[in-house]
């Protein structure tokens, strides 16, 4: 338990040191967030609907794309009050060299269709309060995985994707995306992998139906099955977890939904975390225990214009990433000069 706490607490530190800028626009976003936090209520559904959603449904052959469709309705048996965690609920800073990335910020943070979705890639490493829920034990925990996992999953998958192709516009924050600005590269990186996340931290276990990043983070033998949730968030997998493992389905189950979920996709975080960790816990765990048959493909559109039809009125450039590429080192010239 204290390990695992350890553990966690490392690895928000981390997040927290990368994205901790002090925050200097007035009314900006604490305001915003504290008393969003205050309205907003949950009811939990019971564990039986836990249980009904089971780990080989998600894991059908299109795993990812059936266990998006398969949103949980929560008919609630017993009704409590529980404010969910808000993303990026710790100081955002002024350290943009673009307004209008601040902008957006502020904007997807207080939208109703972002903030709705309870998003677990963001609150991973960008959300304290959800940080603090982890520390309350598996109750607490299951309780807001209850919340997490009952949204309309193919709704917020587009939400997430809609806001990722708007955050690579040169007129909203491409600018920091290429300046590797903690919080852009995060924001970009829990926007992308919104749906994988979702499906991963939705995934039950087989043998006692309870939630598997929930057992994970609060039983300290699991430790190589805790790691893996950081993967799409670009955290390698340390040296000498997956050779320690305790090798379950849960993490063989994560891994697989990973493997459908773009694993070579160059354009995602995960295809940079997924192979190596694949091969090392296969090295540990036997050759079947996760999929190390990746394909690198560059992605041919990594903004698609018709996907932030919601919002601005500037156009999404629709784009290769080799182009994207060029257009970044291209604006960094021009604002070095
Ligand atoms: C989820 O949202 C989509 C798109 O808005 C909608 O077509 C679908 O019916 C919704 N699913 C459920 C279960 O509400
Ligand atoms: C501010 O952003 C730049 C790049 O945009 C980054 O190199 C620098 O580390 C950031 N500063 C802080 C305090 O995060
Ligand atoms: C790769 O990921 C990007 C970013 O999420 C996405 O836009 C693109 O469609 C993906 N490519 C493939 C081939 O799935
Ligand atoms: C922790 O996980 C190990 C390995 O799966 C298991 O044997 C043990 O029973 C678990 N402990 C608790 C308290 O659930
Ligand atoms: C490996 O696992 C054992 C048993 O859970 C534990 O005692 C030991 O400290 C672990 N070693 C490392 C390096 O994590």
């Amino acid at each position: 338990m204290q390990t695992k706490f350890v553990c966690l607490a490392v690895l928000f530190s981390i997040a927290a040191n990368a994205t901790s800028i002090r925050i200097s626009n007035s009314a900006g976003f604490q305001s915003v967030l504290g008393s969003d936090l205050l309205e907003r209520t949950v009811v939990k559904g019971s564990s039986a609907i836990r249980s009904s959603q089971s780990s080989s449904a998600m894991l059908s052959s299109s795993s990812v794309s059936s266990s998006l469709s398969n949103s949980i309705s929560s008919s609630s048996s017993q009704a409590t009050v529980t404010s969910m965690p808000q993303a990026f609920d710790t100081s955002l800073g002024t350290n943009f060299t673009q307004d209008s990335c601040a902008s957006f910020f502020n904007r997807f943070l207080a939208d109703r269709a972002f903030i709705d979705c309870y998003p677990f890639s963001f609150y991973l490493q960008n959300s304290k309060a959800f940080f603090e829920i982890t520390k309350q034990g598996a109750y607490a925990l299951s309780s807001t995985f209850d919340a997490i996992c009952s949204v309309n999953a193919s709704q917020c998958t587009a939400t997430m994707n809609g806001y990722a192709a708007e955050l690579l516009d040169s007129s909203i924050c491409l600018g920091d995306y290429g300046l590797e600005n903690p919080l852009v590269t995060a924001a970009y990186n829990d926007f992308t992998s919104y749906s994988m996340l979702y499906a991963a931290g939705c995934l039950t276990s087989s043998v006692s139906g309870a939630y598997c990043f929930v057992e994970a983070t609060s039983n300290s033998s699991l430790t190589q099955d805790s790691y893996l949730y950081y993967l799409p968030l670009d955290v390698t997998l340390p040296s000498g977890v997956a050779s320690n493992g305790t090798c379950t389905q849960c993490a063989s189950d994560v891994m697989a939904i990973f493997y459908n979920s773009g694993a070579g996709n160059t354009s995602l975080a995960l295809s940079r975390t997924y192979l190596s960790a694949a091969k090392a816990l296969d090295a540990a765990c036997g050759d079947e225990f996760a999929d190390t048959n990746v394909v690198f493909v560059e992605s041919t559109t990594t903004a698609e214009a018709s996907a932030s039809a919601t919002t601005t009125g500037a156009a999404a450039t629709a784009t290769s990433r080799t182009v994207l590429s060029a257009i970044v080192i291209a604006m960094l010239l021009v604002w070095n000069a």
